[in-house]
């Protein structure tokens, strides 16, 4: 499938702002783009100041959060265990079939996973199974700080114990602090760099206004000056 997964090194690391940063980049270059998220968890403990996933990807894809993702449920869990708490445990045949569907409205597909890649949709079923059946590249979300540097090369291993191709790791919010800029990862330069992904590694800018999800309308947090809010990710509840 021609795209982007978007996956993280957990759950908060990122994905979202990515996944809505490539979709508005996309879009305002003119691409038709699809965004797809095969399952979002944790409505019912919304954040009051950041939509859900499925809402701002769909906000930047220019889309619906319908669209988006069929799979929604309450509890912040593990989509498998939230799934099966909801009575309707999840098919990997269907989130595939949902993720086809979902490509088919664009030139494009930006696919955000959930959690990390080891997470299960079903007992039986990880993320990394549904980016290996996609067929798709993977990109990393991380943050940077203490744990990032052993969190990135374990999740470039999972993904290519697997076969999936690495196209990134993008690395946000950057640290205005000087103490951490000193401690900036070297992407591949380091004396490890056989084991870091022969990928472009990117610091991402801070999103720096929320607004709210319009459909048809361009994300405006690409520029501005506001500081974004430390929530914690939504729609992941991977644990
Ligand atoms: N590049 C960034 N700049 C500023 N804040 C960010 C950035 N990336 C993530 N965040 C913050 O971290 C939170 C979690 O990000 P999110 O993309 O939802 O993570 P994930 O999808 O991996 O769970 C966001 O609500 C946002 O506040
Ligand atoms: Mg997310």
């Amino acid at each position: 499938m021609h795209g982007l997964f978007i996956t993280g090194t957990a759950t908060g690391t990122g994905k979202t702002v990515v996944a809505a940063a490539i979709c508005a980049a996309l879009t305002a270059r003119g691409e038709r783009v699809a965004a797809y998220k095969p399952v979002v968890t944790g409505l019912d403990e919304p954040d009051a100041t950041w939509p859900m996933d499925h809402e701002l990807l769909a906000a930047c894809a220019q889309s619906t959060a319908g669209a988006v993702t069929a799979r929604t449920f309450g509890p912040p869990l593990s989509p498998h265990r939230a799934a099966e708490l909801a009575g309707r445990p999840l098919d990997p045949a269907v989130l595939v079939a949902d993720a086809r569907r979902a490509a088919a409205a664009g030139d494009v597909l930006v696919a955000e996973g959930v959690g990390g890649l080891l997470v299960p949709l079903t007992l039986g079923y990880l993320v990394r199974d549904l980016a290996v059946d996609l067929g798709m590249p993977v990109v990393i979300a991380a943050r940077p700080g203490l744990g990032t540097i052993n969190h990135t090369l374990l999740t470039v291993q999972a993904a290519r114990a697997a076969g999936l191709r690495v196209a990134g790791v993008a690395m946000g919010p950057w640290p205005g602090d000087p103490v951490a800029r000193r401690a900036r990862p070297t992407c591949g330069r380091s004396r490890h760099s056989a084991t870091w992904p022969s990928a472009p590694c990117r610091s991402s800018r801070a999103p720096t206004s929320r607004t709210s999800p319009r459909p048809g309308r361009p994300c405006r947090w690409t520029s501005g000056s506001r500081r974004a809010s430390s929530g914690r990710g939504r729609g992941d509840r991977a644990g």
